[in-house]
């Protein structure tokens, strides 16, 4: 049942191209996004104040994402909420908000009981979910599902990339209803995201650099991402698998937010992971590199191929293949997982099934 795999996690890794073709493809018709799924007109998103996103865990991490690429794309305001605040913070929700839930189990009480408070508050609800007839599914007014199969591995890798992909295809569908995007820019990022599942195979395909590095830190006590915007959400992520299954301290922090307190934290040896995919802020970006190495942090570079020099500011660095700087979030992942996997195994740890967690966290 693990395909020849030692564990469901790196069998659900390797998934992932199919995963994301699955995920994409049915909803691309003669050039289009067609969402047949959905019964939101043009003029109900028009309707639109803001979008609230509310999930969990790495699901929250997906509506990260989401707000940077909804915001610049579709240019709608975005606030995203773990489920479990939302509730209790009196959120400004009505008719004219579009509340999104991402969740893979579509179970998650937390998440259930958020979008059950936004439908009472009136909203119009959307849900991104990976399992057919789940709780969150059957209670959403609409349902985009996402093709990964099942997932065991407490750890999510497909459900999350899958997340990801539907979040791109629904922000460029709204972009595009909107007028927020021309049409040339609207069959661009098309062109880009059927490219996505063939880029993934490529980093899968170079997975024993990653396992080299992960063989010269999986000793380490403290690891400390940083990014900004896109890569910032991504930090979050990579954060939360690494500390999920192997068990190691690491936090996530916006890179120009070290300065604040965190840096004093870093003392000779520390890792720190520094994501820098955005060549926009690249430049700056290399300077928090700068800052965290003059308190004697080791530092991993994590761009695409666009961004080379980065060998210079860094002392280990990944590459993943160049695509449109708003689909990276989408491969930069997958390095993230691999290097989460490899140094739990390499530590000896229940990979599949980490200590005190469940794949589906149905109490509140
Ligand atoms: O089933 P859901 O997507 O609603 O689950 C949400 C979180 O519990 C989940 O993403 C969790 O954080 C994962 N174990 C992370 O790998």
């Amino acid at each position: 049942e693990k395909g020849g795999y030692e564990h469901f996690m790196a069998k659900e890794i390797m998934e992932q191209p199919k995963a994301v073709r699955d995920t994409i493809s049915p909803r691309l018709k003669d050039g289009r996004i067609v969402l047949d799924d959905i019964t939101l007109t043009k003029e109900e998103i028009e309707r639109f104040s803001k979008i609230s996103i509310v999930a969990c865990g790495s699901a929250y991490h997906v509506g990260v994402v989401a707000k940077y690429i909804f915001e610049k794309l579709a240019r709608i305001p975005v606030e995203v909420d773990v489920a479990s605040e939302f509730r209790y913070r009196e959120p400004v929700v009505n008719e004219q908000t579009l509340v999104l839930v991402i969740s893979q189990s579509g179970e998650t009480a937390d998440t259930l009981a958020a979008l059950r408070e936004a439908k009472r508050l009136g909203a119009r609800t959307l849900s991104i979910v990976n399992v057919v007839g789940s709780s969150i599914a059957n209670d959403s007014d609409d349902v985009i599902y996402t093709w990964a199969g099942p997932e065991i591995a407490v750890a999510t890798t497909k459900a999350y990339s899958t997340q990801l992909a539907v979040v791109y295809l629904l922000a460029v569908y709204f972009a595009e209803k909107l007028g927020t995007i021309s049409q040339e820019v609207y069959a661009s990022y098309i062109e880009e995201l059927k490219l996505l599942p063939e880029k993934i195979e490529k980093i899968l395909e170079n997975k024993e650099d990653i396992q080299y590095l992960a063989s010269k830190f999986f000793n380490v006590k403290d690891v400390f991402f940083i990014g900004r915007n896109l890569d910032y959400a991504m930090s979050l992520e990579g954060s939360l698998k690494l500390k999920e299954i192997s068990y190691i301290h690491s936090e996530a922090y916006a890179a120009g937010e070290l300065k604040h307190g965190t840096i004093s934290l870093i003392e000779d040896g520390t890792l720190v992971i520094a994501l820098a995919t955005q060549t926009k802020l690249f430049e700056k970006m290399m300077s928090n590199v700068k800052e965290v190495k003059a308190r004697g942090a080791m530092v991993l570079g994590l761009t695409s191929e666009d961004n080379r020099m980065i060998e210079k500011e860094t002392d280990y660095a990944l590459y993943v293949p160049s695509a449109d700087e708003m689909l990276l979030p989408s491969l930069a992942v997958v390095p993230l997982q691999l290097f989460s996997y490899y140094v739990s195994s390499m530590k000896g740890c229940d990979i599949d099934k980490p200590r005190n967690l469940a794949k589906s966290v149905t109490v509140e």
